[in-house]
């Protein structure tokens, strides 16, 4: 049995719903992100678990009870956010000890916990000082250790990381997840950062306005989407989608601007000229030495590697190639496909994948 679940639930907010519908187990253990569009309703659903929003029906289900209806307190969820909405006036032990006090703990007690959790998140030597005397990173530290130290069945977070610039939201994503292992919680950590989602989860939700579009390993997500959202959603440079007509035999199909792929498929006895939707990731594409003809418009040298984005007829197609390669803009160019792991689209159900 699932150590939260999710049955049924929905929220609207006077007549526009918000969550439709979301059915999801999660482990105990796991670490579970969030994914979606800004809007789509992760901090709802985040908030219903913690109690701090009401469902509007459905049941949420934590370690075999359900709390849908029982106070945020009860439920066993400690909640980051993305403000830290830290006690300006109170100390750092005293912003981690904070739910301790509130709970009754025992003073002596408390102290301990609180050493032993500032310790974890090397925070020792900052006790004394007050949260407008710290970094960024090191509010977001201390907020992270105050929901620890209330030692909670699951950790909900959202956005924690999005106030921190780029490199340290790198170091504190890799602490986040080892403190996740370390300690042995189960994590929801919400995020509109696909990198994010797809470096830190054990599963992601993709969330799609209120509905989920797939729950699954980033792996699944990446290499197996089941909908043309999701494929759209999950990469970055952007997967390339375009129409191509299946050729006879069924075996490829062919884009109205020259490239030929293999079909994930065989679409054997289809009728002639029937238009599929084809995906395939930028670096499963490379450049050629003939092949499909394209205008190099534009190239992001990431160092590591140059991502190429060209221009076929009114198509634009993107793809990889390593950093040491030399391309000039504006030339004429050809492109053909390096792995062939295609995708095929059907506008009204889930993806056709190579396995
Ligand atoms: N208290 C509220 N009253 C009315 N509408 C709300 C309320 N809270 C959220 N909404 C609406 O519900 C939808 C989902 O909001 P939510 O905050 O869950 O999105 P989100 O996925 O967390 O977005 P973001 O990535 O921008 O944080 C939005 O359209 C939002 O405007
Ligand atoms: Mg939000």
């Amino acid at each position: 049995m699932p150590y939260v679940e999710l049955r049924g639930v929905t929220k609207s907010f006077g007549q526009t719903p918000v969550i439709r519908g979301v059915e999801a187990g999660i482990e105990k253990g796991e670490f579970v992100v969030v994914l979606g569009p800004s809007g789509c309703g992760k901090s709802t659903l985040l908030r219903m678990i913690a109690g701090l929003e009401e469902v509007g029906s459905g049941e949420i289900h934590i370690a075999g009870k359900r709390v849908d209806q029982a106070a945020p307190k009860d439920r066993g969820c400690a909640m980051v956010f993305q403000n830290y909405a830290l006690y300006p006036h109170l100390t750092v032990a005293g912003n981690i000890g904070y739910g301790l006090r509130v709970a009754g703990m025992p003073k002596p007690e408390r102290r301990t916990r609180i050493a032993e959790v500032a310790e974890l998140l090397e925070l020792a030597p900052l006790l004394d000082r007050r949260p407008a005397q710290l970094s960024g990173g090191q509010r977001q530290r201390v907020a992270i250790a105050r929901a620890i130290a209330r030692e909670p069945a699951v950790f909900l977070f959202d956005e924690p990381l999005s106030n921190l610039d780029a490199r340290l939201r790198g170091t504190m994503r890799t602490e986040l997840r080892k403190l996740h292992d370390r300690i042995g919680a189960t994590s929801i950590f919400v995020t509109h950062d696909q990198v994010e989602a797809m470096t830190l989860a054990d599963r992601v939700i993709l969330l799609n306005n209120g509905q989920i579009a797939q729950f699954g390993t980033p792996h699944e997500l990446y290499h197996a989407p089941r909908t043309r959202f999701v494929a759209e959603f999950v990469g970055a440079p952007q997967i390339n989608i375009f129409d191509a007509v299946v050729a006879p035999g069924g075996l490829t199909a062919e884009s109205r601007f020259g490239l030929t792929l293999p079909l994930p498929k065989p679409m054997a006895g289809t009728a002639e000229a029937t238009v599929v939707s084809l995906g395939i990731r930028p670096e499963n594409l490379c450049v050629a030495e003939a092949g499909c003809p394209v205008r190099l418009d534009h190239i992001e040298d990431m160092g590591s590697q140059k991502v190429l984005f060209c221009q076929a007829g009114a198509q634009e197609i993107r793809l990889i190639e390593p950093g040491n390669h030399a391309f000039s803009n504006g030339s004429d160019i050809f492109i053909g496909v390096r792995n062939p792991a295609v995708l095929c689209f059907d506008p009204e159900g889930p993806a056709d994948s190579q396995g």
